[in-house]
Protein backbone atom coordinates (compact mmCIF):
# COMPACT_ATOMS: atom_id res chain seq x y z
CA UNK A 1 0.00 0.00 0.00
CA UNK A 2 1.07 3.33 -0.99
CA UNK A 3 0.78 5.80 1.49
CA UNK A 4 -1.67 9.27 0.83
CA UNK A 5 0.33 12.01 2.54
CA UNK A 6 0.44 16.20 2.47
CA UNK A 7 3.30 17.74 1.55
CA UNK A 8 3.63 19.58 5.03
CA UNK A 9 4.42 15.64 6.08
CA UNK A 10 7.20 14.92 3.34
CA UNK A 11 10.07 15.01 5.81
CA UNK A 12 8.49 11.94 7.40
CA UNK A 13 9.02 10.09 3.61
CA UNK A 14 12.27 10.56 2.30
CA UNK A 15 12.97 7.91 0.34
CA UNK A 16 9.79 6.51 0.11
CA UNK A 17 7.03 6.60 -2.87
CA UNK A 18 3.79 8.34 -1.63
CA UNK A 19 0.97 9.90 -3.19
CA UNK A 20 0.06 13.71 -2.92
CA UNK A 21 -3.41 14.94 -4.19
CA UNK A 22 -3.57 18.67 -5.03
CA UNK A 23 -3.61 21.23 -8.05
CA UNK A 24 -0.81 22.66 -10.37
CA UNK A 25 0.05 25.94 -9.30
CA UNK A 26 2.72 26.38 -12.17
CA UNK A 27 3.98 24.33 -15.01
CA UNK A 28 7.13 24.29 -17.06
CA UNK A 29 8.01 21.78 -19.48
CA UNK A 30 11.20 20.69 -21.44
CA UNK A 31 11.12 18.19 -24.12
CA UNK A 32 10.73 14.89 -21.90
CA UNK A 33 10.30 16.19 -18.38
CA UNK A 34 7.41 18.44 -17.09
CA UNK A 35 7.88 20.39 -13.80
CA UNK A 36 4.57 20.77 -11.54
CA UNK A 37 4.96 23.05 -9.26
CA UNK A 38 2.16 20.97 -7.45
CA UNK A 39 0.12 22.68 -4.30
CA UNK A 40 -2.28 20.36 -1.86
CA UNK A 41 -3.10 23.17 0.53
CA UNK A 42 -0.61 22.38 3.09
CA UNK A 43 2.34 23.50 1.15
CA UNK A 44 3.69 23.57 -2.18
CA UNK A 45 6.07 21.01 -3.85
CA UNK A 46 8.19 20.30 -7.25
CA UNK A 47 7.53 17.23 -8.97
CA UNK A 48 9.70 15.41 -11.50
CA UNK A 49 7.33 14.34 -14.22
CA UNK A 50 10.20 11.98 -16.72
CA UNK A 51 8.38 10.91 -20.07
CA UNK A 52 10.24 7.24 -19.51
CA UNK A 53 8.80 7.10 -15.90
CA UNK A 54 5.55 7.10 -16.24
CA UNK A 55 2.69 5.95 -18.68
CA UNK A 56 2.79 8.10 -22.64
CA UNK A 57 -1.14 8.64 -21.54
CA UNK A 58 -0.58 10.17 -17.96
CA UNK A 59 2.64 12.56 -19.61
CA UNK A 60 0.12 13.74 -21.90
CA UNK A 61 -2.60 14.54 -19.80
CA UNK A 62 0.06 16.27 -17.61
CA UNK A 63 1.13 18.32 -20.44
CA UNK A 64 -1.98 19.29 -21.30
CA UNK A 65 -3.31 20.52 -17.62
CA UNK A 66 -2.88 24.01 -16.93
CA UNK A 67 -3.26 26.16 -13.20
CA UNK A 68 -5.47 25.04 -10.78
CA UNK A 69 -6.19 21.83 -12.49
CA UNK A 70 -6.47 18.80 -10.38
CA UNK A 71 -4.61 15.91 -9.75
CA UNK A 72 -3.07 12.98 -7.94
CA UNK A 73 0.69 12.24 -8.24
CA UNK A 74 2.13 9.46 -6.62
CA UNK A 75 6.36 8.78 -6.56
CA UNK A 76 9.52 8.94 -4.90
CA UNK A 77 10.33 11.82 -2.00
CA UNK A 78 13.50 12.89 -2.25
CA UNK A 79 15.00 15.71 0.01
CA UNK A 80 16.23 18.61 -2.21
CA UNK A 81 17.74 21.01 -0.12
CA UNK A 82 17.85 23.76 -3.38
CA UNK A 83 13.88 23.12 -4.28
CA UNK A 84 11.59 25.72 -2.38
CA UNK A 85 10.29 23.60 0.38
CA UNK A 86 13.37 21.00 0.25
CA UNK A 87 12.00 17.93 -1.02
CA UNK A 88 11.34 16.97 -5.11
CA UNK A 89 8.95 14.77 -6.07
CA UNK A 90 10.17 12.17 -8.76
CA UNK A 91 6.71 11.18 -9.91
CA UNK A 92 6.10 7.42 -11.42
CA UNK A 93 2.21 7.26 -11.95
CA UNK A 94 -0.58 9.60 -11.47
CA UNK A 95 -4.10 10.84 -12.79
CA UNK A 96 -5.49 14.46 -14.18
CA UNK A 97 -8.90 14.43 -12.45
CA UNK A 98 -10.13 17.86 -14.07
CA UNK A 99 -7.74 19.80 -16.93
CA UNK A 100 -8.50 23.27 -16.58
CA UNK A 101 -7.29 26.46 -18.74
CA UNK A 102 -7.81 29.47 -18.44
CA UNK A 103 -7.79 29.81 -14.42
CA UNK A 104 -8.77 33.69 -13.66
CA UNK A 105 -6.34 34.55 -11.64
CA UNK A 106 -2.47 33.87 -13.53
CA UNK A 107 0.84 35.12 -11.82
CA UNK A 108 0.59 38.48 -13.34
CA UNK A 109 -0.61 41.48 -11.36
CA UNK A 110 -4.13 42.10 -10.94
CA UNK A 111 -6.26 44.47 -9.31
CA UNK A 112 -7.34 45.10 -5.89
CA UNK A 113 -10.62 45.14 -7.19
CA UNK A 114 -10.13 42.17 -9.87
CA UNK A 115 -8.94 40.22 -7.05
CA UNK A 116 -11.55 40.89 -4.01
CA UNK A 117 -14.49 39.71 -6.72
CA UNK A 118 -12.79 36.33 -7.35
CA UNK A 119 -11.90 35.87 -3.46
CA UNK A 120 -12.70 32.38 -3.86
CA UNK A 121 -10.66 31.45 -6.78
CA UNK A 122 -7.81 34.44 -4.94
CA UNK A 123 -7.47 32.28 -1.96
CA UNK A 124 -5.48 29.74 -3.87
CA UNK A 125 -2.75 31.78 -4.34
CA UNK A 126 0.33 31.73 -2.04
CA UNK A 127 -0.42 35.09 -0.24
CA UNK A 128 -3.51 34.74 1.12
CA UNK A 129 -2.51 31.03 1.32
CA UNK A 130 0.03 32.10 3.63
CA UNK A 131 -2.17 35.27 5.59
CA UNK A 132 -5.27 32.09 6.25
CA UNK A 133 -2.55 30.16 7.74
CA UNK A 134 -1.42 32.68 9.99
CA UNK A 135 -4.54 33.66 11.35
CA UNK A 136 -5.28 29.78 11.86
CA UNK A 137 -2.13 30.18 14.15
CA UNK A 138 -3.30 33.31 15.68
CA UNK A 139 -6.48 31.45 16.61
CA UNK A 140 -5.08 28.46 18.05
CA UNK A 141 -2.42 30.49 19.89
CA UNK A 142 -5.16 32.31 21.37
CA UNK A 143 -7.40 29.52 22.45
CA UNK A 144 -4.25 27.81 23.64
CA UNK A 145 -3.20 30.27 26.02
CA UNK A 146 -6.55 30.78 27.59
CA UNK A 147 -6.75 26.95 27.93
CA UNK A 148 -3.47 27.08 29.98
CA UNK A 149 -4.24 30.00 32.06
CA UNK A 150 -7.97 27.32 32.92
CA UNK A 151 -10.16 30.15 31.05
CA UNK A 152 -13.23 28.77 29.95
CA UNK A 153 -14.06 29.64 26.77
CA UNK A 154 -18.37 30.60 26.59
CA UNK A 155 -19.61 32.02 23.53
CA UNK A 156 -22.00 35.11 23.47
CA UNK A 157 -25.17 35.16 21.13
CA UNK A 158 -25.02 36.97 17.59
CA UNK A 159 -28.59 38.37 18.18
CA UNK A 160 -28.70 40.35 20.88
CA UNK A 161 -31.76 42.65 21.83
CA UNK A 162 -29.63 46.02 22.22
CA UNK A 163 -26.62 47.73 22.24
CA UNK A 164 -23.36 47.14 23.59
CA UNK A 165 -20.54 49.81 22.01
CA UNK A 166 -23.21 53.05 20.80
CA UNK A 167 -26.23 52.79 18.66
CA UNK A 168 -24.85 54.19 15.68
CA UNK A 169 -22.95 51.34 14.48
CA UNK A 170 -26.11 48.67 14.89
CA UNK A 171 -27.08 46.30 12.18
CA UNK A 172 -30.95 45.70 12.79
CA UNK A 173 -32.80 42.39 11.71
CA UNK A 174 -36.06 41.60 11.58
CA UNK A 175 -37.08 38.96 14.52
CA UNK A 176 -39.99 37.13 14.71
CA UNK A 177 -43.66 39.33 15.27
CA UNK A 178 -42.09 42.51 13.70
CA UNK A 179 -39.47 42.05 16.73
CA UNK A 180 -36.23 44.04 16.30
CA UNK A 181 -33.09 42.57 17.09
CA UNK A 182 -29.53 43.83 16.30
CA UNK A 183 -26.10 41.93 15.39
CA UNK A 184 -24.18 42.09 18.24
CA UNK A 185 -21.15 44.74 18.12
CA UNK A 186 -19.88 42.84 20.80
CA UNK A 187 -19.97 39.88 23.07
CA UNK A 188 -19.03 41.86 26.10
CA UNK A 189 -22.16 42.27 28.19
CA UNK A 190 -22.61 38.84 28.14
CA UNK A 191 -18.97 37.51 29.21
CA UNK A 192 -19.37 39.72 32.26
CA UNK A 193 -22.30 37.18 33.07
CA UNK A 194 -20.63 34.05 32.28
CA UNK A 195 -17.31 35.59 34.34
CA UNK A 196 -20.07 35.83 37.35
CA UNK A 197 -20.53 32.33 36.77
CA UNK A 198 -17.55 30.78 35.42
CA UNK A 199 -14.70 33.29 36.68
CA UNK A 200 -12.42 33.38 33.76
CA UNK A 201 -13.73 33.35 30.67
CA UNK A 202 -13.51 34.49 27.17
CA UNK A 203 -15.93 34.56 24.14
CA UNK A 204 -14.74 34.79 20.47
CA UNK A 205 -16.61 34.64 17.77
CA UNK A 206 -17.96 37.65 14.85
CA UNK A 207 -19.26 40.72 15.42
CA UNK A 208 -21.00 43.32 13.90
CA UNK A 209 -20.41 47.25 12.62
CA UNK A 210 -22.48 48.94 10.61
CA UNK A 211 -19.63 51.85 10.31
CA UNK A 212 -19.55 53.69 7.43
CA UNK A 213 -15.75 53.66 7.34
CA UNK A 214 -13.77 52.99 4.48
CA UNK A 215 -10.34 53.04 5.83
CA UNK A 216 -7.84 49.93 6.17
CA UNK A 217 -8.90 49.06 9.22
CA UNK A 218 -12.88 48.90 8.73
CA UNK A 219 -14.55 45.78 8.60
CA UNK A 220 -18.51 45.72 9.04
CA UNK A 221 -18.13 41.97 10.10
CA UNK A 222 -14.88 40.84 12.12
CA UNK A 223 -13.92 38.53 14.79
CA UNK A 224 -13.14 39.48 18.45
CA UNK A 225 -11.63 37.72 21.50
CA UNK A 226 -12.86 38.29 24.72
CA UNK A 227 -11.77 37.28 27.78
CA UNK A 228 -13.40 38.57 31.01
CA UNK A 229 -12.44 38.25 34.37
CA UNK A 230 -13.42 38.08 37.99
CA UNK A 231 -11.81 40.27 40.34
CA UNK A 232 -9.62 41.95 37.96
CA UNK A 233 -8.09 45.48 37.86
CA UNK A 234 -7.34 47.68 34.96
CA UNK A 235 -3.99 46.53 35.69
CA UNK A 236 -4.55 42.93 35.27
CA UNK A 237 -6.38 43.35 32.14
CA UNK A 238 -3.34 45.15 30.98
CA UNK A 239 -1.29 42.49 32.28
CA UNK A 240 -3.39 39.79 30.93
CA UNK A 241 -3.31 41.92 26.86
CA UNK A 242 0.37 42.15 27.23
CA UNK A 243 1.06 37.94 27.74
CA UNK A 244 -1.51 37.37 25.18
CA UNK A 245 0.12 39.54 22.61
CA UNK A 246 3.84 37.80 23.24
CA UNK A 247 2.87 34.40 23.37
CA UNK A 248 0.36 34.92 19.90
CA UNK A 249 3.77 36.43 18.26
CA UNK A 250 6.08 34.09 19.46
CA UNK A 251 3.86 31.36 18.18
CA UNK A 252 3.53 32.60 15.23
CA UNK A 253 7.20 33.11 14.78
CA UNK A 254 7.92 29.41 16.11
CA UNK A 255 5.20 27.44 13.64
CA UNK A 256 4.72 29.99 10.89
CA UNK A 257 8.27 30.66 9.53
CA UNK A 258 7.39 29.26 5.62
CA UNK A 259 4.64 31.37 5.88
CA UNK A 260 6.20 34.65 6.95
CA UNK A 261 8.73 34.13 4.22
CA UNK A 262 5.70 34.15 1.52
CA UNK A 263 4.79 37.54 2.89
CA UNK A 264 8.31 39.22 3.25
CA UNK A 265 7.95 40.33 6.78
CA UNK A 266 10.67 41.90 8.42
CA UNK A 267 11.23 39.40 11.34
CA UNK A 268 13.08 41.59 13.59
CA UNK A 269 9.82 43.54 14.08
CA UNK A 270 7.88 40.10 15.24
CA UNK A 271 11.04 39.52 17.96
CA UNK A 272 10.95 42.71 19.43
CA UNK A 273 7.71 42.16 20.27
CA UNK A 274 8.48 41.01 24.02
CA UNK A 275 6.99 42.37 27.75
CA UNK A 276 7.22 45.17 28.83
CA UNK A 277 5.60 47.08 26.61
CA UNK A 278 4.76 51.08 27.11
CA UNK A 279 2.68 52.19 29.14
CA UNK A 280 1.21 55.72 28.76
CA UNK A 281 -1.77 57.67 30.20
CA UNK A 282 -4.25 59.25 27.66
CA UNK A 283 -3.07 63.07 28.87
CA UNK A 284 1.04 62.02 28.44
CA UNK A 285 -0.08 60.64 24.89
CA UNK A 286 -1.99 63.99 24.09
CA UNK A 287 1.48 65.47 24.92
CA UNK A 288 3.58 63.33 22.69
CA UNK A 289 1.46 64.14 20.32
CA UNK A 290 1.87 68.00 20.97
CA UNK A 291 5.29 67.43 20.70
CA UNK A 292 5.21 65.75 17.31
CA UNK A 293 2.54 67.18 15.61
CA UNK A 294 1.09 70.94 17.57
CA UNK A 295 -2.54 71.37 16.96
CA UNK A 296 -3.37 68.00 15.38
CA UNK A 297 -4.86 66.78 18.33
CA UNK A 298 -7.44 68.00 20.49
CA UNK A 299 -7.09 67.84 24.33
CA UNK A 300 -10.38 65.89 25.33
CA UNK A 301 -11.25 64.33 22.00
CA UNK A 302 -10.42 60.27 21.02
CA UNK A 303 -7.48 59.92 19.11
CA UNK A 304 -8.32 59.57 15.41
CA UNK A 305 -6.04 57.15 12.71
CA UNK A 306 -3.09 59.92 12.59
CA UNK A 307 -2.35 60.69 16.15
CA UNK A 308 -2.86 56.46 16.57
CA UNK A 309 -0.35 56.45 13.51
CA UNK A 310 2.32 58.70 15.62
CA UNK A 311 1.86 57.11 18.83
CA UNK A 312 2.37 53.61 17.54
CA UNK A 313 5.57 54.33 15.39
CA UNK A 314 6.98 56.00 19.01
CA UNK A 315 7.52 52.67 19.86
CA UNK A 316 9.01 49.42 18.69
CA UNK A 317 6.56 47.12 20.30
CA UNK A 318 2.86 47.79 20.97
CA UNK A 319 1.89 50.76 23.39
CA UNK A 320 -0.67 50.86 26.02
CA UNK A 321 -2.64 53.86 26.11
CA UNK A 322 -4.92 54.21 29.39
CA UNK A 323 -7.77 56.42 31.28
CA UNK A 324 -9.34 58.35 28.68
CA UNK A 325 -11.65 61.60 29.41
CA UNK A 326 -14.77 59.24 30.13
CA UNK A 327 -16.63 60.99 27.24
CA UNK A 328 -15.24 59.05 24.80
CA UNK A 329 -15.59 56.01 25.95
CA UNK A 330 -18.33 53.72 26.56
CA UNK A 331 -20.58 53.65 29.21
CA UNK A 332 -19.97 50.10 30.99
CA UNK A 333 -16.71 51.55 32.02
CA UNK A 334 -15.46 52.51 35.39
CA UNK A 335 -14.07 56.08 36.19
CA UNK A 336 -10.66 56.14 38.11
CA UNK A 337 -11.30 56.99 41.72
CA UNK A 338 -8.07 59.14 40.99
CA UNK A 339 -9.05 61.48 38.60
CA UNK A 340 -13.18 60.97 38.06
CA UNK A 341 -13.31 62.75 34.71
CA UNK A 342 -11.02 59.49 33.31
CA UNK A 343 -12.27 55.96 32.43
CA UNK A 344 -10.21 53.12 33.16
CA UNK A 345 -9.74 52.00 30.15
CA UNK A 346 -6.55 50.87 27.99
CA UNK A 347 -6.08 50.61 23.86
CA UNK A 348 -3.49 48.72 23.06
CA UNK A 349 -2.16 49.82 19.57
CA UNK A 350 -0.22 47.98 17.81
CA UNK A 351 3.15 49.43 15.82
CA UNK A 352 3.94 49.86 12.02
CA UNK A 353 0.68 52.33 11.99
CA UNK A 354 -1.75 49.44 12.21
CA UNK A 355 -2.89 51.36 15.38
CA UNK A 356 -5.85 49.76 17.86
CA UNK A 357 -5.77 46.11 18.09
CA UNK A 358 -7.01 45.89 21.86
CA UNK A 359 -9.90 47.64 23.60
CA UNK A 360 -10.76 47.07 27.46
CA UNK A 361 -11.17 48.34 30.30
CA UNK A 362 -12.32 47.93 34.06
CA UNK A 363 -16.49 47.83 34.59
CA UNK A 364 -18.74 50.07 36.53
CA UNK A 365 -19.20 47.63 39.43
CA UNK A 366 -21.62 50.22 40.85
CA UNK A 367 -25.69 49.77 40.92
CA UNK A 368 -26.89 52.99 41.11
CA UNK A 369 -23.91 54.55 38.52
CA UNK A 370 -24.43 52.08 36.34
CA UNK A 371 -28.16 52.65 36.26
CA UNK A 372 -27.36 56.78 35.91
CA UNK A 373 -24.76 56.26 32.77
CA UNK A 374 -27.35 53.95 31.28
CA UNK A 375 -30.41 56.76 31.22
CA UNK A 376 -27.95 59.37 30.61
CA UNK A 377 -26.53 57.59 27.25
CA UNK A 378 -30.39 57.02 26.64
CA UNK A 379 -30.24 53.55 26.27
CA UNK A 380 -33.39 51.57 26.81
CA UNK A 381 -33.30 50.17 30.53
CA UNK A 382 -35.57 47.02 29.94
CA UNK A 383 -33.17 45.95 27.40
CA UNK A 384 -30.32 46.30 30.39
CA UNK A 385 -32.65 45.08 33.13
CA UNK A 386 -30.53 41.64 33.09
CA UNK A 387 -26.97 43.03 33.05
CA UNK A 388 -27.73 45.37 36.21
CA UNK A 389 -28.47 42.14 37.66
CA UNK A 390 -25.16 41.37 37.89
CA UNK A 391 -24.39 44.40 40.12
CA UNK A 392 -27.40 43.73 42.34
CA UNK A 393 -26.01 39.93 43.54
CA UNK A 394 -22.52 39.71 44.37
CA UNK A 395 -21.19 42.45 41.85
CA UNK A 396 -17.55 42.35 42.38
CA UNK A 397 -14.43 44.20 40.45
CA UNK A 398 -13.97 42.93 37.28
CA UNK A 399 -12.51 43.62 33.72
CA UNK A 400 -11.00 42.42 29.96
CA UNK A 401 -11.19 43.62 26.57
CA UNK A 402 -11.63 42.83 23.50
CA UNK A 403 -9.00 41.68 20.82
CA UNK A 404 -10.10 42.60 16.76
CA UNK A 405 -8.54 39.47 15.46
CA UNK A 406 -8.32 40.22 11.75
CA UNK A 407 -6.10 44.28 12.70
CA UNK A 408 -3.85 41.72 14.91
CA UNK A 409 -3.33 39.30 11.95
CA UNK A 410 -2.63 42.39 9.37
CA UNK A 411 -0.22 43.73 12.26
CA UNK A 412 1.65 40.28 12.30
CA UNK A 413 1.66 39.86 8.65
CA UNK A 414 2.43 42.81 7.71
CA UNK A 415 -0.56 43.72 5.36
CA UNK A 416 -1.66 47.09 4.17
CA UNK A 417 -5.68 46.61 4.53
CA UNK A 418 -7.40 44.31 7.20
CA UNK A 419 -9.64 43.13 4.21
CA UNK A 420 -6.85 40.47 3.53
CA UNK A 421 -6.66 39.04 6.86
CA UNK A 422 -10.69 37.61 6.69
CA UNK A 423 -11.39 35.12 4.21
CA UNK A 424 -14.09 36.97 2.57
CA UNK A 425 -14.39 40.36 3.80
CA UNK A 426 -17.88 41.70 4.64
CA UNK A 427 -17.00 46.04 3.86
CA UNK A 428 -19.58 48.90 3.45
CA UNK A 429 -19.16 48.52 -0.53
CA UNK A 430 -18.27 44.55 -0.56
CA UNK A 431 -20.55 41.89 0.12
CA UNK A 432 -19.87 39.36 -2.96
CA UNK A 433 -18.54 36.71 -3.27
O1 LIG B 1 -12.65 48.92 21.09
P1 LIG B 1 -13.85 48.07 20.79
O2 LIG B 1 -15.03 48.74 20.21
O3 LIG B 1 -14.19 47.36 22.16
C1 LIG B 1 -15.29 46.61 22.45
O4 LIG B 1 -16.11 46.24 21.65
C2 LIG B 1 -15.34 46.12 23.87
N1 LIG B 1 -16.73 45.80 24.21
C3 LIG B 1 -14.42 44.94 24.00
C4 LIG B 1 -14.35 44.40 25.40
O5 LIG B 1 -13.92 45.09 26.31
N2 LIG B 1 -14.77 43.17 25.60
O6 LIG B 1 -13.42 46.87 19.83
C5 LIG B 1 -12.40 45.98 20.19
C6 LIG B 1 -11.47 45.72 19.03
C7 LIG B 1 -10.74 46.96 18.52
O7 LIG B 1 -9.61 47.25 19.29
C8 LIG B 1 -10.37 46.52 17.11
O8 LIG B 1 -9.21 45.71 17.10
C9 LIG B 1 -11.54 45.67 16.71
O9 LIG B 1 -12.20 45.26 17.88
N3 LIG B 1 -12.48 46.41 15.84
C10 LIG B 1 -12.55 46.28 14.50
N4 LIG B 1 -11.85 45.51 13.64
C11 LIG B 1 -12.17 45.59 12.32
N5 LIG B 1 -13.14 46.39 11.83
C12 LIG B 1 -13.87 47.19 12.66
N6 LIG B 1 -14.85 47.94 12.17
C13 LIG B 1 -13.58 47.15 14.07
N7 LIG B 1 -14.09 47.77 15.15
C14 LIG B 1 -13.41 47.30 16.21
MG1 LIG C 1 -11.97 50.80 20.76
Amino acid sequence: MIPITTIERLANHVGETVTLRGWVHNKSSKGKLHFVQLRDGSGYVQCVVFKGDVSEELFEAIGHAGQESSLVLTGLVKAEPRAPGGFEIGVKAGDVLQKVEGFPITPKEHGPDFLLSHRHLWLRSKRPWAVMRIRDCVISAIRRFYDEQGFVCVDSPIFTPAACEGTSTLFEVNYFDDEKAYLTQSGQLYAEATAMALGKVYCFGPTFRAEKSKTRRHLTEFWMLEPEIAYATLDDVMQNAEELLCYVVKSVLERRQTELEVLERDLTKLHSITAPFPRLSYDDAHALLEKAAPGQHKYGDDFGAPDETILSNAYDRPVMVHRYPKEVKAFYMKRDAADPTKALCVDVLAPEGIGEIIGGSQREDDLELLLGRIKEHQLPEEAFAWYLDLRRYGSVPHGGFGLGLERTVAWICGLEHVREASPFPRMMYRIYP
